[in-house]
C-alpha cells in the first residue's frame, strides 16, 4: 500500500466501509469531511420556494449579482476586508474555486509564466489538504512541499517559507484554519506570512474555508484584510463548513476584477456557473449568517469536546485541545501505537474494528491519522471506544 497516492488509500477505505455497510455492520465514521448536520431550514426552504417558482434557468458565470453582494458584505464585516462584489465569484464549491485558479494561474495563459512553457511552482505547506498537490499536477504545475513540524505547531514560518523558496515558486498555498491540523494563524503570524510572500513575489491562494468553524476566542484573520497586497492575495471561502451545505456546492472566490473575469470566462466552459436552486439557498444562508454560523460553530464545538472527553475516558489521554477546522490530528505513537504504518494501521482499523480514519499519508505527512469530530455523538464516542479497544488487542 504504501508509495501509493493518497486517492488509492481513501479509495481502499471508503470501499471497505461501503461494503461494511451493505452487510448491516456499524461502522463508525471518524473520517469524515463535514460537519454531518442538517443544512438549516431556512436555507431548505429558500431553496424550495424557488424551485417552486418554476422558471430555473441557466445561472450567470460569476454568480447571482444579490449572492455576490451578501457574501462580500459578511466577508468585510466579519473580516475587514474590502471587497466590492465584483471583486466575487461564485464558484461550484471552494475546491472547484482552487481548480480554476490553478488551472489559469498553472496554464498557458497565466501572467505568473514568463514564457508560455515555464512550469510554475506551487509552494504548499504540509500537512496539506489532499487537492492542493493533486490539482497542482492536474494543471502542470509544480507543487514544492513544505514541511512544517509538531515542535512548530504545523505552523509555516516566512524562515520555512524563504528556506524552500526557489524562483520558479510563483504561488503559495495558505489553509488557515487548517485540514488537517487545526492550525490558526495570529494576526502578527499571517502580516509577517504577507511580508514576505510579498518579497518573494508570490501570489497568495488563501482557503478559508474553515473560517466559521474556530472555537477560541481567538480573531480569526482573513489574509483578505491585507488590503496593501490585495492584488497578490486571492481568498477561497465557502458555505460547505460555515453553512453545514456542503451537498450544495457552493464556494466563492475573491479576488481582483481581472481573476475574476477570467475565472468566469472559464465557468462558462466548464459548468456554466452554480444552479440558481443552490445560489438561492446560499442567499438565504448569508442573510440569516450570524444565526446560523453561531448554532454550527457551537453544535461543532460540542462535538469536538465531547471527542476528546472519550479519548480521556478511553485512552487515559489529553490531546491537545484542536483551535478550529474539525480534526483531531495525532502520531500513531501519541495513541500508543507502534510497528505498523499509518495507511495498514487505517485499513486494519477499519476491517477489524469498523472505525474508518484517515492515514496522514495522505496529507503528505506518515506516521499521522484524521480523526474528524464532524460526525455524530454516536460516531464519535462509539468509535474512540472501538478505537482504543483495537489499540489494546494490537498492543497484546
Ligand atoms: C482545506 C479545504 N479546502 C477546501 C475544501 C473544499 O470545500 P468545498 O469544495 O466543499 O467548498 C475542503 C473540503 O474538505 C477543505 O478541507
Amino acid at each position: 500500500m504504501s508509495g501509493k497516492l493518497q486517492a488509492s488509500v481513501t479509495v481502499v477505505i471508503n470501499s471497505i466501509a461501503q461494503a461494511k455497510k451493505a452487510q448491516g455492520i456499524r461502522v463508525f465514521n471518524l473520517s469524515v469531511g463535514e460537519p454531518k448536520l442538517m443544512t438549516p431550514e431556512i436555507v431548505r426552504q429558500a431553496a424550495i420556494k424557488f424551485v417552486e417558482k418554476g422558471d430555473i434557468p441557466y445561472p450567470s458565470p460569476a454568480g447571482e449579482p444579490k449572492l455576490r453582494k451578501l457574501a462580500t458584505d459578511w466577508m468585510n464585516a466579519k473580516y475587514a476586508t474590502s471587497y466590492t462584489a465584483d471583486e466575487c465569484i461564485i464558484v461550484t464549491g471552494g475546491k472547484f474555486g482552487i481548480y480554476l485558479l490553478l488551472e489559469y494561474l498553472c496554464g498557458q495563459n497565466s501572467p505568473l509564466k514568463t514564457n508560455p512553457t515555464d512550469t510554475v511552482g506551487v509552494l504548499i505547506p504540509a500537512p496539506y489538504w489532499v487537492s492542493y498537490p493533486a490539482i497542482t499536477k492536474i494543471m502542470n504545475g509544480k507543487p514544492i512541499i513544505i514541511n512544517t513540524t509538531e515542535a512548530g505547531e504545523w505552523k509555516l514560518t516566512p524562515e520555512i517559507l524563504k528556506a524552500s523558496y526557489t524562483p520558479d515558486c510563483k504561488i503559495m498555498m495558505l489553509n488557515n484554519a487548517a485540514n488537517p491540523t487545526g492550525v490558526l494563524y495570529s494576526r502578527a503570524e499571517l502580516k509577517a506570512l504577507m511580508d514576505t510572500a510579498h518579497e518573494l513575489g508570490l501570489t497568495v491562494i488563501s482557503d478559508e474555508v474553515y473560517s466559521g468553524l474556530v472555537y477560541t476566542d481567538d480573531e480569526y484573520v482573513s489574509c483578505g484584510s491585507f488590503t496593501e497586497y490585495k492584488d497578490n492575495i486571492i481568498v477561497v471561502q465557502s458555505t460547505s463548513k460555515t453553512f453545514a451545505m456542503t451537498g450544495w456546492r457552493l464556494g466563492y472566490v475573491l479576488a481582483n476584477k481581472d481573476i475574476i473575469t477570467t475565472l468566469s470566462a472559464l465557468s462558462t466552459q466548464s459548468t456554466t456557473g452554480v444552479s440558481l436552486i443552490c445560489q438561492h439557498g446560499a442567499i438565504a444562508a448569508f442573510e440569516n449568517a450570524d444565526e446560523i454560523v453561531a448554532e454550527i460553530n457551537s453544535a461543532m464545538k460540542h462535538r469536538r469536546d465531547i471527542f476528546l472527553n472519550a479519548f480521556k475516558e478511553y485512552f487515559g489521554l489529553e490531546l491537545p485541545v484542536p483551535k478550529a477546522a474539525l480534526y483531531v490530528w495525532t502520531s500513531l505513537e501519541s495513541l500508543g501505537i507502534h510497528g505498523i504504518n499509518d495507511e495498514e494501521f487505517c485499513i486494519k482499523l477499519l476491517e477489524e474494528a469498523n472505525v474508518a480514519a484517515v492515514p496522514g499519508s495522505g496529507f503528505g505527512q506518515a506516521g499521522y491519522v484524521r480523526l474528524s469530530f464532524g460526525a455524530g455523538e454516536d460516531d464519535l464516542v462509539g468509535g474512540v471506544k472501538a478505537l482504543a479497544d483495537f489499540v489494546k488487542q494490537l498492543n497484546k
